[in-house]
């Protein structure tokens, strides 16, 4: 275990201006998610999130919906909570910008930033003389690079901006260029991913200008201290709750531990707004003598048929109906596994579906029910007698109780967590169940019940088996807490067992069950063979669970199979397998996996859709030689025809292309 640390990890405050959505959600998740594997690490961690309920905006819609703004926002903000209440999101503190505590933080910042001076021995803060292009939407000044015309158009909201002419406080944000600077260029503040680094440095390049930090104009917000006819920026208002939520106004234990003494200030937010969490922020708490933010992480947007959420255009993704169709958890692991947390993705209906049955249901849902209904058939229900000794075979089992072999497993995954990348997290720790459900196969342990000399050796197999299963459990239980506290409560172990990762905890004797479905297909099988080439070609994690038991050890949640599940060569015959030279491939705009590609088959040529993006760039592909599956039935990939279906392994969830160890001609069949 490593040294202990402590953590602050927030998402943006959300504005009030209207309901919860997915959107919010897809951040929120993942800050649960990185607090709970943290504090399974053995580390503190304090997990804030929060409503932005000031500003123009905000005053609008409440005068529209004919409500006083707080009456508004209070209802709001307790829609935002019920959301994450739904969700199993646990926050340490939820803070809003209409808390008392946090408008006497505001003004202690204020009052620091007011008498502080630049490095260059300037006012931070200065009255000026403000004219020019001011949107009400982003409640920001414009310059003529952000204006589209005629009609002098928000490049973001596409809305008339107003001519404005004010006096207003500015931040000498310029004075803080070359301190900002040098404290991204040294990870000092680490921006990620990589692009969005280079995209705030590339900013600084350009030079960075003042910027207003009052508006005389807008009511609703928290008065300068001092001189009542302005009201602090919105900006500056919202970005300081990170500290008043820790009771910064006094300087409480709160505030000196999570913010002064955290080992990492972790801000997760999307894209969109890096700027002012990368610029304005730090350089505000650097004028006032505060630590800046260590970490700030910008994950990419959410789209739905490659276009922006939008509740205008009808464009959503409705989260409280997931919530209810499928549970909380499956909504987390989805958005969690999905996309690659950086990166924007698509969502689509049949993409959540899909995962689910054969990730949720086939994957985990099996093996659980698998390994506990014969244990409890096997064992009495009980959990069998403790193996000591390793055993001479070797399999995942074996892997996950010897110590060493387990701690890197686990460091693997949670360096996973760690970097944010919930998706290999997830992707290895699916691996693991993978092969859990292959071993089964593989050591038939229905065959060993038939002889009572193998007694023992089903006994040990079957307490590796539920012990690997809790060791998963553990692993994935920051994303799906509910599922990992329903399969402990099915192994009956204790609350600290079901937090740890040492091996051998189960207590032998202790009572299994009852079994309960943990996630039910959605699809029935019948409809999931037809969609098999389609997922097959999309998907990108391993698959276990595949394999096939007789049926009175299966899960009711899966159809029945037969326990010889070999076909015979005149089954394989059917498959029109063939050399094929790929001539060009392409990305797919929206799919961040799949490449189109167009295949030489000798006589012939074919498009097929192959979900290999993210191992292959489409300029490597040209002239490679791969395996196809000819006579599949066409199917349609996000819209694009796919006539066949090209072979690969997968790595970790990385494909790897089969290719030929002799050159081939193309269109020759493979058998
Ligand atoms: N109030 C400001 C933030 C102030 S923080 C000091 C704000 N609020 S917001 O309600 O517009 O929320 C923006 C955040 O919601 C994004 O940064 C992101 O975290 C999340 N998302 C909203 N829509 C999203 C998608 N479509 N996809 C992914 N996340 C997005 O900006």
């Amino acid at each position: 275990m490593s040294r202990q640390k402590i953590f602050y990890h927030t998402t943006p405050i959300y504005y009030v201006n209207d309901v919860p959505h997915v959107g919010h959600a897809y951040t929120t998740i993942a800050a649960d998610a990185i607090t709970r594997a943290r504090r399974l690490r053995g580390h503190t961690a304090f997990f804030l999130t929060g409503t932005d309920e000031h500003g123009q905006n905000i005053e609008r819609t409440a005068r529209e919906k004919g409500v006083p703004p707080q009456e508004y926002c209070d209802g709001i903000t307790a829609r935002f909570k019920s959301l994450w209440a739904r969700l199993g999101v646990e926050y340490d503190d939820f803070i809003r910008t209409t808390d008392q505590r946090h408008a006497h933080g505001v003004e202690r910042f204020w009052e620091l930033l007011a008498r502080a001076r630049t490095p260059d021995g300037r006012d931070a803060v200065y009255r000026d003389h403000y004219t020019g292009w001011y949107c009400p939407r982003c409640e920001g000044f414009k310059d003529d690079g952000e204006l589209t015309q005629p009609g002098n158009l928000c490049i973001v909201h596409e809305l008339p901006c107003e001519w404005t002419e004010e006096e207003n406080y500015f931040f000498r944000l310029s004075a803080y260029e070359d301190w900002i600077r040098r404290e991204i260029e040294n990870d000092r503040i680490r921006i990620e991913p990589a692009g969005r680094r280079n995209e705030v440095l590339s900013v600084i390049r350009q030079g960075l200008k003042d910027f207003s930090v009052s508006r005389a104009r807008v009511k609703w917000g928290i008065k300068v201290p001092g001189d009542p006819e302005h009201v602090l920026y919105v900006w500056v208002d919202a970005l300081s709750n990170y500290i008043t939520a820790l009771g910064f106004a006094d300087r409480g234990e709160r505030y000196r531990s999570f913010w002064e003494g955290a080992s990492e200030r972790l801000h997760l937010m999307g894209k969109e707004i890096i700027r002012f969490h990368c610029l304005y922020w730090p350089a505000m708490l650097k004028a006032a003598g505060l630590p800046a933010p260590t970490r700030i992480f910008a994950h990419g947007w959410l789209t739905r048929g490659g276009k922006k959420l939008s509740k205008t255009t009808g464009n959503v993704i409705d989260a409280d109906q997931l919530i209810t169709a499928y549970g909380a958890d499956a909504v987390r692991y989805f958005f969690l596994r999905e996309g690659s947390f950086g990166q924007d993705w698509d969502y689509t209906d049949d993409a959540f579906v899909g995962r689910f049955d054969a990730d949720l249901a086939n994957d985990l849902g099996n093996l659980v029910s698998r390994a506990l209904t014969m244990a409890i058939r096997y064992c009495d229900g009980r959990s069998p007698a403790r193996p000591v000794p390793m055993p001479k075979t070797s399999g995942i089992e074996e892997e996950l109780q010897n110590d060493a072999s387990r701690a890197a497993l686990v460091a693997e995954i949670y360096g996973r967590y760690e970097a944010l990348d919930f998706s290999g997290a997830l992707i290895r720790i699916w691996n693991l169940i993978g092969r859990l459900n292959q071993r089964i196969v593989a050591r038939a342990p229905w065959e060993m019940a038939k002889d009572p000399a193998r007694r023992e050796e089903l006994h040990d197999f079957l307490y590796r088996l539920i012990e690997g299963i809790r060791v998963v459990t553990v692993l994935f239980s920051p994303v799906m807490p509910n599922a990992a506290c329903k399969i402990m409560g099915m192994l009956g172990v204790t609350e600290e067992t079901a937090r740890s990762l040492d091996w051998g905890l189960v207590d032998p004797g202790v009572s299994f069950g009852p079994v309960e479905p943990l996630f039910p297909r959605i699809r029935s099988k019948k409809h999931d063979s037809a969609q098999k080439a389609t997922r097959n070609v999309e998907s990108k994690g391993e698959k276990g669970g595949g394999e096939k038991m007789p049926d009175d050890q299966k899960s009711n949640t899966v159809a029945t199979d037969s326990v010889d599940d070999r076909i015979d060569i005149a089954e394989f015959a059917r498959i029109d397998l063939r050399v094929a030279r790929i001539i060009r491939a392409e990305r797919i705009s929206g799919a961040n996996r799949l490449l189109k590609l167009e295949v030489d088959l000798g006589n012939e040529t074919r498009q097929i859709v192959a979900g290999i993006a993210e191992a292959y760039e489409p300029e490597q592909l040209a002239g490679r030689k791969i395996a196809l599956v000819a006579n599949l039935k066409p199917a349609r990939l996000r819209g694009i025809e796919s006539n066949g279906m090209l072979l690969a392994a997968s790595v970790d969830g990385r494909p790897v292309l089969c290719t030929f160890d002799a050159d081939v001609p193309v269109g020759m069949p493979i058998k």
